[in-house]
């Protein structure tokens, strides 16, 4: 498939941040998985052209890193941790709660909601965790992680944000994060709007917040640069 100009030109934007283009790799990689609902051979083509890497380099890449999906995950990718903590506290009847409840096993997914073992996403303290689109959700119980995937089913947020999915589904913390993130995932891709990296930031920040790509490192006190 070829991209289009607007792809296109996003891609070329991306690789211009950076001092050599092959840098670009992973945020491409996240484009062309976008573009096509999951990461074909013929977007590893494109990411290959463009960066200048060869295909099997954009392969080993995408293959390495569990967050680019050669196969569709549907509108939302339920991630549930099976490591050490999580699995000590109940991962297990977490992960069996939301396939029943989805109707999906571990692994695939349908239209809407897919679903996948995952190791630890650093959430130990708040065991047992999963993840939505990549956002967090701490000390589910079998029954909420139901509640959360027939919320899924019937609201069909456009939006995932973890202090949402924390409110709503969550029990124990890892801790107090304090401060309150508004912009959540707006699908299974991360690093897409609203988090600004793969693509300009399209919503409107805080006040005191700039975007990332505007982001310059202060100057050394004395030094040379
Ligand atoms: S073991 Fe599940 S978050 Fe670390």
């Amino acid at each position: 498939m070829t991209w289009s100009a607007e792809t296109l030109a996003r891609a070329h934007d991306i690789i211009a941040r950076y001092p050599q283009r092959r840098s670009a790799v992973m945020p491409l990689l996240y484009i062309a998985m976008r573009e096509d609902g999951r990461l074909t051979d013929d977007g590893m083509r494109q990411v290959a052209e463009l960066t200048g890497l060869t295909p099997a380099q954009v392969q080993s890449v995408a293959s390495f890193y569990v967050m680019y999906k050669t196969e569709a995950q549907g509108k939302y990718l339920v991630s549930v941790c099976s490591s050490i903590s999580c699995f000590l506290l109940g991962a297990d009847d977490v992960l069996h709660a939301v396939e029943q409840a989805a109707g999906v096993p571990a692994g695939e997914a349908d239209e809407e909601i897919g679903v996948e073992h995952a190791e630890c996403i650093g959430a130990c303290g708040g065991a047992p965790a999963c993840l939505v689109n990549f956002e967090l959700v701490e000390g589910l119980t079998p029954e909420k992680a139901k509640e959360m995937i027939e919320w899924l089913r019937n609201a069909k947020p456009d939006v995932i944000n973890a202090d949402e999915l924390q409110t709503l589904f969550g029990g124990r913390r890892s801790f107090d994060w304090a401060i309150k993130e508004e912009n959540g995932a707006i699908g299974p891709y991360p690093a897409f709007p609203p988090f600004g990296t793969a693509a300009h930031n399209t919503q409107p920040l805080e006040p005191g917040r700039r975007p990332m790509s505007n982001s310059q490192p202060a100057p050394l006190e004395g030094g040379t640069s």
